[in-house]
């Protein structure tokens, strides 16, 4: 590009530059909801899936061909990172995520290793970079992404899912130099992760920061979490992309969330858009945020659901429409067809 203006609308809303309707693009866009996703699942297991660049590739573009929508985002997942730091991570069918060796103390961190991406996420980078080479000719951007330290130190603490994370916030504040040691081993290797997915052609980068405002309030946020995601996001700016920081439940102190960095704040479902754009300030650009089971309703709901959000967007420039979480695996196809297009039509400027 000449004038260092993107043209695709995802990369231009990134930037807040005018756009010919909002661009679209869902968290969990391939997943189990699609028929060509469990046509393959019934034959490999998740990690065999995640850590063939063919297959991921292949699972990538699935969305992409059946919607119109404005990015893709590489199939992967937030925790297979931890398999090389020295985690015995399994998906388990009907249960989801499962880490067999948990650390538990001080010491467990201290024998945390933090290999460089390329030593044990190279099939990830392949399949950015093979997804790349093909969207790049049709235009359309790919979005490489990562776990943020607090989310990704809840599972390796948990084992799993959590519901309170009383064991994560136990050693957090019992053990705060280890809590920090491990906090810096994480971003260290989520940063190494995201420059290589940068290198391997990816167009932006997502931060999934999932689960750190439902287990903290503003005051732990400031000293146990933000410090380990502004480091996280000052690396990044090396890249010269659009990066995304989104988290959910963080409303009461999104302005702390906001401070740590990114081109882009995305939202969860639980604040209404516009006055989440308020406190980000308009100076940045807003991703979300529809309720994802407001497509498990009839359309006429849905559609008066879209048009608020819409409407909480009012228009200006720097709003990627994206759900507030991810898709449940019961959403019917022909809701989120409906969805991509009725936001491309509503949006549209002659
Ligand atoms: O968005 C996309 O389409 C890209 C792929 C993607 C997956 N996971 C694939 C996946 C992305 C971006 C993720 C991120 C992820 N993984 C997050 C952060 C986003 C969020 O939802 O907050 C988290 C917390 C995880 C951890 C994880 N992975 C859980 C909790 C689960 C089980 C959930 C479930 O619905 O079963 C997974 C598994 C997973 N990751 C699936 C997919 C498509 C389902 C796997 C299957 O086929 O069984």
């Amino acid at each position: 590009m000449t004038n260092n203006e993107p043209n695709s609308r995802f990369l231009r809303a990134c930037r807040r530059l005018p756009v010919d309707a909002t661009p679209i693009w869902l968290m969990r866009q391939a997943g189990r909801y699609m028929q060509e996703y469990r046509e393959l699942r019934v034959k490999h297991s998740m990690l065999e899936m995640i850590q063939t660049p063919e297959l991921a590739a292949e699972v990538t573009l699935q969305p992409i061909n059946a919607f119109d929508l404005d990015a893709a985002i590489i199939f992967a997942d937030i925790l297979p990172p931890l398999i090389g730091m020295g985690l015995d991570l399994e998906f388990v069918p009907g249960k989801g995520p499962v880490i067999h060796n948990p650390i538990d103390t001080p010491a467990d961190i201290a024998a945390l290793r933090t290999p460089l991406a390329e030593e044990f996420l190279g099939s990830t980078i392949s399949a950015v970079k093979m997804v790349s080479d093909e969207l790049a000719p049709r235009g359309i951007p790919l979005i490489g992404f990562a776990g943020a330290p607090f989310t990704l130190a809840s599972y390796a603490i948990e084992g799993g899912g959590s519901k309170d994370y009383a064991k994560t916030k136990a050693l957090m504040y019992s053990h705060p130099v280890a809590w920090a040691m491990l906090m810096e081993k994480l971003a260290a290797v989520q940063a190494d992760y995201l420059l290589q997915q940068a290198k391997a052609g990816a167009s932006a980068l997502q931060v999934f920061d999932s689960w750190a405002g439902l287990a903290v309030g503003k005051q732990a946020y400031q000293q146990f979490v933000a410090p380990y995601n502004t480091k996280l996001f000052e690396t990044l700016k090396s890249t010269g992309l659009p990066v995304i920081n989104f988290s959910t439940g963080t409303f009461p102190y999104l302005e702390k969330v906001a401070a740590c960095g990114g081109e882009v704040i995305g939202v969860d479902f639980r604040m209404p858009l516009g006055a989440a754009w308020e406190k980000i300030g308009y100076e940045r650009a807003i991703q979300g945020n529809l309720d994802p089971a407001t497509l498990l309703a009839p359309w006429e709901t849905l559609k008066s659901q879209i048009d608020l959000v819409l409407d909480e967007a009012a228009g200006r420039p720097g709003h990627i429409f994206n759900l507030g979480h991810g898709i449940h695996k019961t959403t019917p196809v022909e809701a989120i067809k409906r969805l991509v297009d009725y936001v491309h039509e509503r949006t549209h400027q002659l």
